[in-house]
């Protein structure tokens, strides 16, 4: 019995300790001038120290960007793609897609079967599953306009990095030996990535340095032309993909205007097509603009209604208009417009759910990890960036490239295969987002830079597929409608809707059981298993006092360096 009051005890003094952490402010990194925060340590160091050294925050980009590739493989890349915002300390702002495209033999019904099905796997995994990478092209491009140290500064750390070895964290262990089957599946060799791996175990990636080495010496032909491009299309070709060397050759970065739109007096500036995030998070936040949330608390039921029922709104709308506006009309103005905004939410009422339409459902996990990374940087001088990259699932298509060290996306999969069939995320999409030589694959990507009287507030975004927008959007409300730190927003647990499936995901133990029964009762269904984890936002505030505070994810390794 004493031993059953001892035990109660504990558990009693555990749970009340749990709760006082949970309610304590934390704060995140502290710098006076710059900051990088990033998915590893490491880049994030490699970043802080070409800032250090003089580097603007782009030559920081670039060092970062080749950082990752080497140190978070999962999701760092060279052969990927992704999308920057940035904003200059001017005030001038502008983005950059380096997003795949698909290959220039691609076609709309690729993924499908003679009956018309999709063939499972095809667009996920292995050499049919790859875009036409975008990453090299879009440092080199970033660093021809903006850079300023010698380009190959900004490289070689991360071919040290490479060369030299690294250590794997227990996270990044846990994630290799998950995946190790689907490398053995993929390729026609032993990759070095094909072991049991342990923490504390030292990744060396020689293939991979002399990549990054021709890369240095050659840039953007570096990777596109040469030696590179030979291993890449040879092996693709090998394992019987489509990939041509003159789709390497045309593989083009393009600057965009980003989507910039006002929330209450703040500016919002965010990617825009073929990435959705910025349409989307104009969309929920104007949805949500005319409620007065600082009625409405924090993660409450009301306040999880209110935001549920927008997004669920505009990801309907994203699954019928949105796709790469190179190749179709999207109305983004109207999109975008208050009064047809203000219409969709009329009929959202407090009393009850809006049901989605009925059409068919989602998966709702992939069997896959989903990886994506983000970075924040803000420099000395007052420039910041925000970037997006992946290789869309964990390791992408898991193709390794023989003599190249580097893995290769599966982002075909974010165009939409046959309309009505969801991709890995449960997104649908529609003609607009259907395969066409070229064309870019729609993203849920919302690299986003937040000004507040014209000066610079904060910059965030975050991987998560189809989540990173509502990952987006929370963190913007927590830090402007509930004045939270940078890395207190960060920690907040997370919710998501995205119209169909019709359900919100929680992520576990984030939320009280009363709030859960609330939402129920009004006609919620809610999906909170697994130990599910909505995005890793890794973002950056400009404190009153010109300070910056980092936020760097506990669901990850993520780190904030600064000076
Ligand atoms: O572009 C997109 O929307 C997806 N390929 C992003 C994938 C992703 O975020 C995976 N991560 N967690």
């Amino acid at each position: 019995m004493k031993k059953l009051i001892l035990l109660f005890t504990v558990i009693f003094l555990l749970s009340n300790c749990k709760t006082a952490t949970k309610n304590k402010k934390v704060t995140g990194l502290i710098a006076e001038k710059a900051m990088v925060v990033s998915a590893r340590k490491e880049a994030s160091k490699i970043g802080s120290d070409i800032l250090q050294k003089g580097g603007n925050a782009y030559d920081a980009m670039v060092a970062t960007h080749f950082a990752l590739a080497v140190v978070y493989p999962v999701a760092g890349n060279i052969g990927g793609g992704g999308f920057m915002v940035y904003r200059n300390n001017d005030g001038t702002k502008g983005s950059l897609d380096f997003r795949e495209k698909a290959p220039i033999t691609a076609h709309r019904d690729m993924y499908l079967d003679s009956l018309g099905n999709v063939i499972k796997n095809k667009s996920t995994l292995g050499a049919h599953a790859v875009g036409i990478p975008g990453s090299v092209a879009g440092a080199v491009e970033v660093y021809n306009k903006f850079g300023s140290l010698p380009f190959n500064e900004l490289v070689q750390p991360s071919i040290d990095l490479a060369r030299n070895g690294f250590i794997v964290t227990k996270k990044q262990a846990n994630s290799l030996n998950n995946a190790t089957k689907r490398f053995e599946k993929v390729n026609n060799f032993k990759t070095l990535f094909q072991k049991e791996w342990k923490e504390g175990d030292v990744l060396k990636q020689e293939e991979l340095a002399q990549t990054l080495e021709r890369i240095r010496d050659f840039g953007k032909n570096g990777f596109y032309k040469g030696k590179t491009a030979d291993l890449l299309v040879n092996y693709v070709t090998e394992l019987g993909g489509i990939i041509s060397h003159k789709d390497l050759e045309k593989y083009k970065a393009i600057w965009r205007k980003p989507i910039t739109f006002n929330y209450k007096d703040y500016t919002i500036t965010s990617m825009t097509l073929p990435a959705s995030g910025g349409i989307c998070l104009a969309q929920i936040l104007k949805s949500v603009e005319p409620f007065n949330l600082s009625e409405i608390n924090h993660n409450s039921t009301k306040y999880i209604q209110l935001l549920t029922e927008a997004e669920r709104r505009s990801y309907a709308d994203r699954a019928n208009f949105l796709g790469d506006i190179d190749f179709v009309k999207v109305p983004m103005d109207s999109l975008t417009n208050k009064n047809y905004i203000n219409k969709r939410m009329s009929s959202f009422s407090w009393k009850k759910a809006t049901p989605s339409s009925e059409v068919s459902h989602g998966k709702i996990l992939g069997y896959e990890s989903n990886e994506t990374t983000h970075y924040s940087i803000v420099d000395q001088f007052g420039n910041a960036v925000s970037v997006t990259t992946t290789l869309n699932t964990g390791y992408g298509s898991k193709v390794l490239v023989k003599g190249a060290g580097f893995f290769l996306n599966n982002e075909m999969d974010d165009f939409s295969s046959k309309p009505g069939v969801p991709n890995v995320y449960g997104l649908l999409g529609s003609e607009a987002n259907s395969i066409a030589p070229e064309k870019r694959m729609l993203s849920s990507m919302t690299p986003t830079i937040v000004e507040q009287n014209g000066k610079l507030k904060m910059v965030v975004g975050t991987p998560g597929g189809s989540t990173i927008i509502t990952s987006v959007l929370q963190n913007i409300l927590n830090v402007t409608e509930y004045n939270m730190g940078m890395q207190e927003s960060v920690n907040q647990p997370r919710f998501h809707h995205q119209w169909l499936p019709d359900i919100i995901r929680m992520e576990p133990n984030g939320f009280t059981k009363e709030t859960k029964t609330n939402l129920e009762s009004l006609g919620y269904k809610i999906y909170e298993k697994n130990s599910l984890i909505i995005g890793k936002v890794d973002a950056i505030l400009v404190l009153p006092n010109g300070q910056l505070e980092g936020g760097a994810d506990p669901r990850g390794d993520d780190t904030a360096v600064g000076f």
